[in-house]
């Protein structure tokens, strides 16, 4: 798996950034920061060969869905054969932009969790924002839904690229090559649910108060 991880760096390595796949360190770091108690939807931007998606995998509860967004088509084959065993699991050869038209296809208003492996460090201002302010509109707007990424730098963080994201915990692993932040954006403020909302994200119905289905 490495292997074709190192040949597709080879190929594209700005849009790769890396030449090793995650830690199993930072992949449990990453994955600690989801509540998968209950069904969620969840969306992968960059999962490379899918060392991230395969603990999301394990952890996820058995009624959430994955949906994998990854532009290197040589991966989207990989990563199509190995969760073609699992219906919840969804692979998109598609740029991360386009996680509202893929889940407006699925059927799905909103997701519970971004997490994101992709370089955006590398990005022009434009596509950072356009990519960013697409991911927080599709978080359901609920205590627990967020954005979560690990980078080398924490630039989305202390620049303000994120700053319409409520609040955010960082945290540095280090035993990872290269080292990185993860970080988890949070959609909202509290810990309480955002009024007319259940907590799969769906508008709670008229004459249902305002605390959701909690
Ligand atoms: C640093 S690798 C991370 C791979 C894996 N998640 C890991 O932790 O080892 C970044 C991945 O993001 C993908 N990628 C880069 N830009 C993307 C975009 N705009 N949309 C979807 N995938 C993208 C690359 O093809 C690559 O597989």
């Amino acid at each position: 798996m490495s292997t074709l991880f190192l040949k597709r760096f080879l190929r594209s390595p700005f849009r790769v950034a890396s030449i090793v796949p995650s830690s199993k360190t930072l992949i449990r770091k990453v994955s600690d920061k989801m509540d998968h108690r209950i069904p969620r939807v969840i969306a992968e931007y960059g999962p490379g060969e899918g060392c991230h998606t395969r603990e999301i995998a394990r952890r996820m509860h058995p009624k959430s869905h994955l949906l994998l967004f990854e532009i290197d088509s040589e991966l989207c084959t990989f990563l199509g054969r190995q969760f073609a065993s699992n219906p919840r699991i969804s692979v998109h050869n598609v740029d991360c932009a386009r996680l509202p038209e893929v889940l407006s296809k699925k059927g799905m208003p909103h997701c519970d969790y971004v997490v994101s492996g992709i370089p955006f460090s590398i990005l022009e201002k434009a596509r950072k924002k356009e990519i960013l302010d697409r991911t927080y509109d599709m978080l359901v707007p609920e205590a627990h839904s967020a954005f979560i990424i690990y980078q080398v730098t924490n630039e989305l963080r202390t620049r303000g690229h994120c700053d319409h994201f409520a609040r955010a915990e960082s945290e540095y692993c280090l035993r990872n090559m290269p080292p990185m932040f993860v970080t988890k954006f949070f959609k909202t403020k509290g810990d309480k649910p955002v009024n007319g909302h259940t907590r799969n994200g769906h508008p709670v119905a008229a004459g249902n108060g305002t605390n959701g289905a909690r």
